[in-house]
């Protein structure tokens, strides 16, 4: 980065990025007893108010931990709801696919800006069959293919060009046959055992209604923003 760009970046004013929620609310009546459920009910709404196509509602916030509790977080794309769970895909042998192999706790956030809402999930996070990833992989576009199979994802490599080497080469030796799913990618589903809708309101005084798994089934508390 160059100099005077560091300089324009030093000048923001952040007290200035200011922005006041003047949402209607979660009305906690209205909200549905099963999380995933009220969660398929918000994520159905981001997707019709979606500011545009350049806009991911399916984008979330995916944290991890090594075993010795560093942290890492990065964005991946929900692709499935099940009953109790969501879905995403990835390489299992990317720095999220070990720190999951070593400890399966997760939590993801969603964050919708045109409406002003936040959704959070914690719990614990399993490999998909591989039918599910089977019939993900092959759904994706060829080219999506080839790069996941040549993807050794989160490890170094030596530039650019031997990676787009490698998918040419690898396109080349497939010729018209499907690309075959590589060993080392998948999908994830975590189920979670607390989810937390957030909706901001005026004056901070946020909507914050969370969901907690107990032996009982679902138990719901509003909590202070
Ligand atoms: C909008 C967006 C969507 C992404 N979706 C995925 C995804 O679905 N799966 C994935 O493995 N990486 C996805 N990535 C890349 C990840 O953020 C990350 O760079 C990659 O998975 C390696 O992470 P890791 O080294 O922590 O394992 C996405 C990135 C962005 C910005």
């Amino acid at each position: 980065m160059s100099k005077k760009s560091n300089d324009s970046k030093s000048r923001m004013d952040f007290q200035a990025l200011r922005k006041e929620y003047q949402t209607d609310g979660i009305d906690d009546e209205r909200l549905l007893d099963n999380p995933i459920e009220q969660f398929r009910v918000w994520f159905d709404a981001a997707v019709a108010a979606s500011p545009g196509e350049w806009f991911e509602p399916n984008a979330m916030t995916l944290a991890t931990a090594d075993s010795s509790g560093a942290v890492t977080a990065r964005i991946v794309l929900l692709k499935g709801l099940g009953e109790g769970s969501i879905r995403f895909f990835t390489n299992y042998e990317s720095t999220k696919g070990q720190q999951l192999s070593n400890n399966p706790a997760a939590a993801v956030v969603f964050n919708w800006p045109h409406q002003g809402r936040q959704v959070r999930m914690e719990g614990s996070v399993t490999r998909t069959s591989h039918h599910i990833s089977e019939t993900y992989f092959h759904s994706r576009p060829r080219g999506a293919q080839l790069g996941a199979a040549v993807s050794r994802q989160s490890s170094v490599i030596q530039s650019r060009q031997q990676l787009q080497e490698a998918r040419d080469r690898l396109d080349r030796e497939l010729g018209d046959q499907p690309v075959p799913l590589p060993a080392n990618w998948g999908g994830y589903q975590l189920v979670p055992t607390k989810v937390e809708f957030w909706q901001g309101r005026l004056d901070r005084l946020h909507d914050r209604l969370i969901y907690l798994a107990g032996d009982d089934g679902w138990q719901r508390f509003r909590i202070s923003p």
